[in-house]
């Protein structure tokens, strides 16, 4: 017996064993989802966490329930709040009035059937990431609608939301309540941590002692951004788990290559269903631009918005997108008379031809609209990379029925990547900080939107992937000189991201790439390509666990490192600074002994293992307070191939 064993190295060290009470009944479940992998600080010793959460000293409740449910149908995203889930009876009752630690939690993603729950594989149902809340009886939730994309309300919840905030969707707010003798950290906290592909084997534990603490626990509020997948014809997700991966049809921009084991929509290319509203005026012109215009989602919507404001309207427009070295690069227009015909308008025949090259090169000159190769649109002293607003508008196949897309993501603003040291992004001129360079990522992402090409029918269309989220809570009573409280550090400012906040594009490498270096040996066994990406910031509270958000499968290494006080953020590096913690995540099909022969042996999905500081009893080095103590993280990916929308999310959870 495991407790025993505890007792005896307990009373042998002096470490102080909790008694929780008479009316506590340990759990003997196992964990949901099996053993977890925890990365070791450089100076913590490995294999003295417990293994599974019914071994925590003292022993630990465990509560399941499920939220949702989500419905997708193939190539669909789901973005959107979920209603409030009630805590399990049995806990809301035993904690009515008092305070429970809450040491951790798993989720699996399952369809709920006859034959009992079915894991629903992350190559399936691929989760982005999600954000959740939960609350206690001295607050409640609060359903709202934003009135737009600036409402003051949007602010704070846009904070608590990955960085952007689906504005159109309704919103659920936590509202204390007057007169409650529970308030602030006790009454409601985020819990959004280990989120993404990794979220069903990363651990969302504390080390032992610490704990999430909320008083007279009632409801969580959870909002998962999920992205579908599943080949309904080649994978079978009712028989043995997991299945192989096989590709559905993908939009031409994914750049997942065939034969990949993840699929390019969950990297949320973007489509031919987008159109980019850029904040810049246009032109037509006969002598070429100054810039051209990137792509044709920019192009299409400026030639539409410029000719529509000009003397001779066109009442069609007919876009068309190609690679012609006789058209000037970029986007062009000829206006044509056409032969009325078919689903043109009779009455005028004026047909607006926008045409966007593909070619980055060409000697073919802008000209009048009246011919071939045509007028060249072009933006208006377009202002320098990355400070530029805009937002991408979904338009939806008419004559698909399944397409119930709509609306606008949230808006691109000027600034949108901090400059160096912050991150190296903006000096690498990453797509993700300009919504003109912008390919694909979780901003060509929204709830009901669908991520293949306009013209690409969705398959499958009467088969919905209905699942729910299921959850188990590991809880014990709180016991205030026992149990340190912990908070999630992107709630109190201790987040460090290296992205557009959160997300930025890794290239394809090749020779002379920003960010790119042939590596032998460094992150990898053999010789590969690497593309880097590092951040220095300044440290805020103290650290007992640390998860770097990364995506499937580009991820390779996470460095946290940190510099003596008083260091200039721009001198902190991988040199002057001290490692405090290395996270290598574990690919679902590297052999790994928690993973292998389990339903989450799928090769295409990672485990990020989590750095955790804490009790020496645990190998633990202990809580590293980081207040002004300067930062630098050094996210390297394998870039192989391209990826859009990468994770750079440093998620801590902190004492305050
Ligand atoms: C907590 O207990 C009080 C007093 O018995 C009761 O009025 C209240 O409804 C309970 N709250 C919940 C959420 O069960
Ligand atoms: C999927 O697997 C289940 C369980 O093995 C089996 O009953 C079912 O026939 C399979 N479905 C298909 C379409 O092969
Ligand atoms: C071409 O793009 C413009 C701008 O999005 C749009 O208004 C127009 O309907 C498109 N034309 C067709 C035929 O889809
Ligand atoms: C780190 O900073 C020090 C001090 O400015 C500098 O000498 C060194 O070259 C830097 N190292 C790296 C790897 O950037
Ligand atoms: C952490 O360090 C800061 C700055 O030195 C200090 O003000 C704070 O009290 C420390 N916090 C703890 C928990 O020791
Ligand atoms: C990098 O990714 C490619 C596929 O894009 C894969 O074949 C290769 O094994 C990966 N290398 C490492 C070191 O993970």
């Amino acid at each position: 017996m495991l407790p025993t064993v505890l007792s005896i190295v307990a009373a042998a060290t002096g470490v102080r064993m909790p008694n929780f009470g008479p009316d506590f009944v340990p759990s003997t479940l196992d964990n949901m989802n099996g053993e977890y992998i925890y990365s070791t600080t450089p100076g913590g010793t490995p294999g003295m966490m417990p293994k599974q959460y019914r071994d925590y000293p003292g022993g630990a409740e465990a509560y399941d329930v499920y939220s949702g449910p989500v419905s997708t149908l193939y190539s669909q995203v789901w973005w959107t709040a979920l209603a409030p889930t009630a805590f399990p009876d049995g806990m809301v009752r035993k904690y009515n009035g008092s305070k429970v630690a809450i040491v951790g939690w798993e989720i699996d993603q399952v369809r709920r059937t006859p034959k009992g729950d079915i894991s629903v594989p992350i190559s399936a149902s691929y989760n982005h990431h999600f954000v959740a809340t939960m609350i206690g009886a001295g607050a409640r939730f609060k359903k709202i609608s934003l009135n737009g994309p600036d409402d003051p309300r949007a602010a704070p919840l846009r904070k608590r939301c990955h960085g952007m905030l689906n504005w159109e969707q309704p919103q659920y707010v936590v509202e204390e309540l007057a007169g409650s003798s529970s308030t602030g950290a006790t009454s409601n906290a985020q819990f959004s941590s280990a989120n993404g592909g990794e979220y069903r084997k990363s651990y969302h534990g504390f080390p032992p002692g610490f704990a999430l603490v909320l008083d007279s626990p009632t409801e969580f509020q959870f909002t998962p951004m999920q992205i579908d997948t599943w080949n309904r014809e080649k994978m079978n997700i009712s028989g043995p788990l997991p299945p192989a991966f096989v590709a559905g049809p993908e939009p031409a921009a994914s750049l997942a290559s065939s034969g990949s084991s993840h699929s390019g929509l969950l990297e949320c290319p973007m489509t031919s269903r987008l159109t980019k509203e850029v904040d810049v005026t246009y032109a037509i012109r006969t002598d070429g631009c100054a810039t051209p215009i990137l792509s044709f989602q920019e192009c299409f919507a400026a030639a539409a918005k410029t000719l529509s404001a000009s003397g001779r309207p066109p009442l069609a427009y007919l876009n068309t997108t190609g690679s012609d070295p006789h058209r000037p690069v970029g986007c062009s227009v000829v206006l044509v008379d056409e032969v009325a015909k078919a689903g043109l308008p009779t009455t005028t025949t004026l047909t607006a031809r926008v045409y966007f090259n593909r070619i980055v090169y060409s000697t073919a000159p802008c000209g009048s609209m009246e011919k071939l190769p045509g007028s060249c649109v072009c933006s208006v002293n377009p202002p320098p990379f990355g400070q530029i607003g805009g937002v991408l508008m979904y338009h939806a196949n008419a004559s698909q029925a399944a397409d119930v897309g709509s609306g606008a993501a949230d808006r691109f603003s000027p600034g949108k990547c901090a400059p160096s040291p912050a991150t190296t992004i903006l000096e690498q001129r990453n797509p993700t900080c300009d919504i003109r360079n912008y390919q694909g990522g979780q901003w060509a992402c929204h709830h009901m939107w669908s991520l293949l090409d306009k013209e690409q029918p969705i398959p499958w269309a009467d088969q919905p992937l209905v699942f729910q989220h299921k959850w188990r809570f590991w809880v014990q009573p709180y016991d205030p000189s026992y149990h340190t409280a912990l908070t999630l550090g992107e709630s109190v400012g201790s987040a460090i991201l290296l992205g557009s906040p959160w997300e930025y594009d890794v290239p394809q490498c090749g020779q002379g790439v920003p960010g790119c270096s042939w590596e032998c040996g460094t992150v990898s066994p053999g010789c590969t390509w690497v593309h880097t990406v590092t951040g220095s910031h300044m440290g805020q509270h103290t650290f007992v666990a640390f998860n770097p958000h990364c995506h499937a499968p580009t991820c390779l290494q996470i460095d946290l490192y940190t510099c003596d006080k008083g260091t200039a953020l721009d001198q902190c590096n991988a040199t002057t600074g001290k490692l405090a913690c290395r996270v290598k995540p574990v690919y679902g099909d590297a052999g790994h002994p928690a993973i292998q022969n389990t339903r989450f042996s799928e090769p295409g999905f990672i485990a990020i293992p989590d750095c955790f500081w804490g009790k020496a009893e645990n190998g633990l080095e202990p809580p590293l307070n980081l207040t002004d103590v300067p930062l630098h993280v050094v996210k390297k990916c394998n870039a192989t191939e391209g990826h859009y929308g990468e994770m750079s999310g440093g998620q801590p959870w902190v004492i305050v």
